[in-house]
C-alpha cells in the first residue's frame, strides 16, 4: 500500500478488524488516508479491467473522499487509472440542481472528473433536479421527482448488467451511509438497487436535525451488497464514537432512535468489505484493545 509520488505514505499506521472480519486501516492523517484510498482505488480499478474489460465504481458524497478524489485526478494516480474503461455512478445523490454546491455530482466533477480523460459517456449521475421556482423539497412534486428518478438509476444500473465493483461510502455521526438513514424503509427493500430516502423526515432518525428536509436518491444495502468491493472511508474524532458503534460492537441494534444502524447492514455478500479510518476516527477502538 506504498503510494510514490513525494507526497508522504499511504502505509496503516496501524490495522485491525470488524467483528465481521472486514480489515480496518488506520492511517496517521487524511492525508494518508487519501493516499490510501486513491491507492486502492487503483488496485481495484485495474484488477477489474483484467478480469471483466471495464471498471464500475459508485462514488459517496460528503466532504471526506473529496481529497482523495483529488489525487485520483493528479499524478501518479491518474497515469495509472484506466480511464477509458472506467465508468462512474454514485452512491447517492440531493435533489438539487447538478451545479449546487450540495450536489455531490458537481463536487466529483470539480474535485476528478473535470480532469481526468474519463469518456462523458462512462459519467453517470444520479439526477434529480427540482423545479427552477424552489420551495418544492416539502412537497409532492419532489417526492415524485425523487421516485422517477430511483427508478431511472435502478433501470440504468440493471442495463450495464451488474452492480458497481467498487462502492465507495462515508459514514454519517448516526450511522447513516450513502442516504440510508435510520429508520428509513430504504433499509429493508430487498428488491429496488436505487429509492428515494427523505433527509429529516417525520419518520426517520435522519442526521439532518433541525435542518429542512431534503429529498435525495440512494443505493440499497441490496445493491451495495452485491459489489465487488466497498469501502468505508471515515476521518474526524467527530466519527470516534459512531465508527465503534459500527465495527466493534456486536449489539448495536436498536441503539440508534431509528432500529438498527444503516452502515452495519452493508456486507458485501460475495465482494470485500475494507474501512479506511484515519487515528482520530479509529481513536475509540484502540481504546478497546482494537475492533
Ligand atoms: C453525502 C453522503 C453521506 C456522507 C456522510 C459522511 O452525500 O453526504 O451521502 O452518506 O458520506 O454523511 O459525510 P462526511 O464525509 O462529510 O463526513
Amino acid at each position: 500500500m506504498n503510494a510514490r509520488g513525494g507526497r508522504g505514505t499511504a502505509t496503516p499506521a496501524y490495522m485491525l478488524q470488524t467483528t465481521t472480519g472486514a480489515p480496518v486501516m488506520v492511517l496517521p492523517d487524511v492525508e494518508s488516508l487519501a493516499l490510501a484510498v486513491a491507492t486502492s482505488v487503483v488496485v481495484e480499478a485495474r484488477r477489474a479491467v483484467k478480469r471483466s474489460g471495464r471498471f464500475a465504481i459508485a462514488l459517496s458524497g460528503g466532504s471526506t473522499p473529496e481529497r482523495a478524489y483529488r489525487l485520483l485526478a493528479e499524478r501518479p494516480f491518474a497515469g495509472q487509472m484506466p480511464w477509458a474503461s472506467t465508468h462512474v455512478f454514485w452512491g447517492d445523490e440531493r435533489c438539487v440542481d447538478p451545479g449546487d454546491r450540495r450536489s455531490n455530482e458537481r463536487m466529483a466533477r470539480e474535485a476528478l472528473l473535470d480532469h481526468v480523460p474519463i469518456p462523458e459517456a462512462h459519467v453517470h449521475p444520479m439526477r434529480c433536479v427540482p423545479p427552477a421556482s424552489g420551495g418544492a423539497q416539502r412537497g409532492d412534486l419532489t417526492s415524485r421527482l425523487a421516485r422517477d428518478a430511483a427508478g431511472r438509476y435502478d433501470k440504468l444500473l440493471r442495463a450495464q448488467g451488474s452492480v458497481p465493483d467498487l462502492v465507495l461510502l462515508g459514514l454519517g455521526e448516526d450511522g447513516h451511509t450513502a442516504s440510508l438513514f435510520p429508520g428509513s424503509a430504504a433499509l429493508q427493500d430487498a428488491e429496488r438497487w436505487a429509492v428515494p430516502a427523505l433527509q429529516g423526515s417525520p419518520g426517520s432518525a435522519g442526521s439532518s436535525g433541525g435542518v429542512e428536509p431534503l429529498w435525495r436518491v440512494t443505493l440499497t444495502p441490496a445493491c451495495i451488497n452485491q459489489a465487488g468491493a466497498v469501502f468505508f472511508v471515515v476521518s474526524g474524532a467527530g466519527k470516534a464514537a459512531i465508527v465503534k458503534a459500527v465495527v466493534a460492537d456486536e449489539a448495536d441494534h436498536g441503539r440508534s432512535p431509528g432500529g438498527a444502524l444503516p452502515a452495519r447492514l452493508i456486507r458485501p455478500v460475495n465482494g470485500v468489505l475494507c474501512w479506511f479510518l484515519d487515528e482520530p476516527a479509529a481513536s475509540q477502538l484502540r481504546e478497546h484493545g482494537g475492533a
